[in-house]
C-alpha cells in the first residue's frame, strides 16, 4: 500500500536497467512525469555521454536529457547498489539469440542476480525485455528469490513488454498502449498504476506468461506476414507482376486485409529474433512450430534472392560479372530514419557481395563509419560516401536497401545506370536507368 501511495503521488524512485532503445525513452517518460530515475547501465561510453547531458540515440534530442541530469533527477550509474534507493526496478536489457540460435537470457539473469543482492521488501520488479512465456514466473523468480524474499508476497513482480518503434513519428513511448501482466492482483495493480502515470492506455492481462506470449505473438504475426509477401514477391517476380502494385490494390479492400511489404530481409532486435524464443520454448512441450520456422527460413533467404537479382541484372544490362563490379548500397541501417545496424540485411548483402568479389561502397548519413561487428569483421571501418551526380554515375549498380527519407532518390534515378530497388523507393520517378525491383 505504501508503494501504491508513492506511485499515485509520483514520489516513487524508478531504477531502469539497460539504457538502450527501450530503457532510455522509458526513463525520459518517467522523468517527464516528475519521477526520479536511476539508470543502471554497463556501457561506460553511454554513462559518460548521459552524464554530459547528451543523447546517443538520434531520435532522442539531448535537450530531453540534460536538465534532468543537471538537476540530479536522472542519476546514471554502473553501481547496482543504487537499487536500495529505488521503489521500482525495470529491466530493459537485450534478449539476443546465442550462436545456436537459442535464447540467451544472460543479460536478464545477470541483472536479476545483481538485483537480488540489494532487493528490499515491498519493491516492485518489472521485466520489459522480450522473452518466452515463463521467464518472469520461473527463471526470474528463482533468481530473485535467492534474496530469501518471496515473490508476490514480500516483493512484487510483473512483466510488461515494450512496443517501442524507434523513429516512428506517429507513436512514442507514452502513446503506445502498454500490456501489463502479473500473477497476483496486487502486483498487477502496482505495475498498471505505475504505467498509467506515463502511458495513455494500459491493458492488463491475467498473468506474466500471457503478457510474454502477447509480445511474441505480435512479432511472430509480423514475421509470418512479411515472409508471406516475400514469398509472393518471388512468385510474382517470375510472372512479371509487380508485387508493390498488387499490395497497393489489395489494400483498397476495407476489411479482411492488412498490407505488409516485402524487403531485402528482416532487421532489428525484434522480428528476426523473438519468434525463436517461442520455438525454443515449444520444444520443451513437444509441439511443432512449422509456421514460425518456415517464416524464418523465407525471410533469411531474402538477401540471397536480392544478391541473385544483382548478379543477373548486371549480366543482362551491361554484360558484367559480379567480380569487380562497383556496387553502391543505399542505406546500412536496418530501417529508415534510424541509426540501428542490428541484424541489418545491408550488412549481409555487403558481405555476400564482397564474397563474390564485387567492389562495395555504401551511403548512409546515419552511419558514417561501420563499426566492427560480430560476423562482419570484413566491413569494419568502411565509410559512407556522399551522394553526388559524379559519384553515382561511377557505379555499375546502385542497390537500394534502406529508404531513409532524406535520400534524394531523384538524383539517383537521374544518374545511375542500373538500380536494384528492394523498397520501391524509385516508384513514380522518371529515369533512364534500368530499374529492377528485388
Ligand atoms: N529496440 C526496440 O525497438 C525494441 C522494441 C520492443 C522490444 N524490445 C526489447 O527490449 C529489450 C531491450 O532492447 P533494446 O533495443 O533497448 O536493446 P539495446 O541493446 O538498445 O539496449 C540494452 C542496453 O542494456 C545494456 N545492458 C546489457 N546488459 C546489461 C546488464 N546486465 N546490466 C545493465 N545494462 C545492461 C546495454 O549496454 C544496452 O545499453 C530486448 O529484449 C528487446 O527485444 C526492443
Amino acid at each position: 500500500m505504501e508503494l501504491l501511495e508513492k506511485i499515485r503521488k509520483e514520489k516513487a524512485t524508478i531504477a531502469i536497467i539497460g539504457l538502450g532503445y527501450v530503457g532510455l525513452p522509458l526513463s525520459i517518460a518517467f522523468l517527464n512525469k516528475n519521477f526520479k530515475v536511476i539508470g543502471l547501465e554497463l556501457d561506460q561510453t553511454k554513462i559518460d555521454t548521459l552524464k554530459k547531458g547528451e543523447s546517443y540515440l538520434n531520435h532522442i534530442p539531448s535537450e530531453e536529457i540534460s536538465s534532468y541530469v543537471s538537476k540530479k533527477k536522472f542519476i546514471v550509474s554502473k553501481n547496482f547498489k543504487n537499487i536500495t534507493k529505488a521503489d521500482v526496478v525495470i529491466i530493459c536489457v537485450p534478449t539476443p539469440l546465442n550462436k545456436f540460435r537459442e535464447p540467451d537470457l544472460g543479460p536478464v539473469l545477470s541483472s536479476a542476480s545483481k538485483i537480488q543482492k540489494f532487493l528490499k521488501k515491498g519493491q516492485l520488479i518489472i521485466l520489459e525485455s522480450s522473452t518466452y512465456p515463463g521467464t518472469t514466473d520461473d527463471v526470474l523468480t528463482k533468481e530473485l528469490e535467492k534474496s530469501n524474499l518471496k515473490a508476490n508476497e514480500e516483493f512484487f513482480l510483473a512483466y510488461s513488454p515494450e512496443r517501442e518503434d524507434p523513429g516512428n513519428k506517429k507513436f512514442s513511448t507514452s502513446t503506445i498502449p502498454k500490456i501489463v501482466g502479473a500473477d497476483t492482483f496486487f502486483s498487477r495493480k502496482l505495475a498498471s498504476e505505475l504505467y498509467k502515470k506515463v502511458i495513455s492506455d494500459v491493458v492488463t492481462v491475467s498473468s506474466s506468461r500471457t503478457a510474454e506470449a502477447t509480445k511474441l505473438t505480435e512479432n511472430i504475426f509480423r514475421s509470418v506476414n512479411i515472409a508471406l509477401v516475400n514469398e509472393l514477391k518471388t512468385i510474382y517476380d517470375v510472372m512479371e507482376i509487380d508485387i508493390w502494385e498488387v499490395i497497393e490494390a489489395a489494400a483498397t479492400k476495407p476489411f479482411g486485409y492488412m498490407p505488409f511489404y516485402p524487403g531485402p530481409g528482416l532487421g532489428g532486435h525484434c522480428i528476426p529474433i523473438d519468434p525463436f524464443y517461442l520455438t525454443y520454448k515449444a520444444r520443451e512441450f513437444e509441439v511443432p512450430t512449422k509456421f514460425i520456422e518456415l517464416a524464418g527460413e523465407i525471410n533469411t533467404s531474402m538477401p540471397h534472392f536480392v544478391l541473385k537479382k544483382v548478379i543477373d541484372s548486371l549480366s543482362l544490362v551491361s554484360g558484367k560479372p559480379i567480380r569487380g563490379a562497383k556496387i553502391l548500397i543505399i542505406g546500412m541501417a536496418y530501417k529508415n530514419d534510424i541509426a540501428d545496424l542490428r541484424e541489418s540485411p545491408s550488412l549481409t548483402l555487403a558481405k555476400l557481395l564482397k564474397q563474390n568479389k564485387a567492389k562495395v561502397s555504401y551511403h548512409d548519413n546515419f552511419i558514417p563509419v561501420l563499426p566492427s561487428l560480430e560476423g562482419f569483421s570484413e566491413l569494419a571501418g568502411m565509410k559512407s560516401i556522399s551522394l553526388q551526380k559524379n559519384v553515382i554515375d561511377k557505379f555499375d549498380a546502385i542497390l537500394v536497401i534502406t529508404n531513409h527519407s532524406y535520400i534524394d532518390f531523384d538524383l539517383i534515378a537521374q544518374n545511375a545506370k542500373l538500380i536494384i530497388d528492394t523498397r520501391n523507393a524509385l516508384k513514380n520517378l522518371k529515369s533512364n536507368a534500368t530499374i529492377i525491383k528485388a
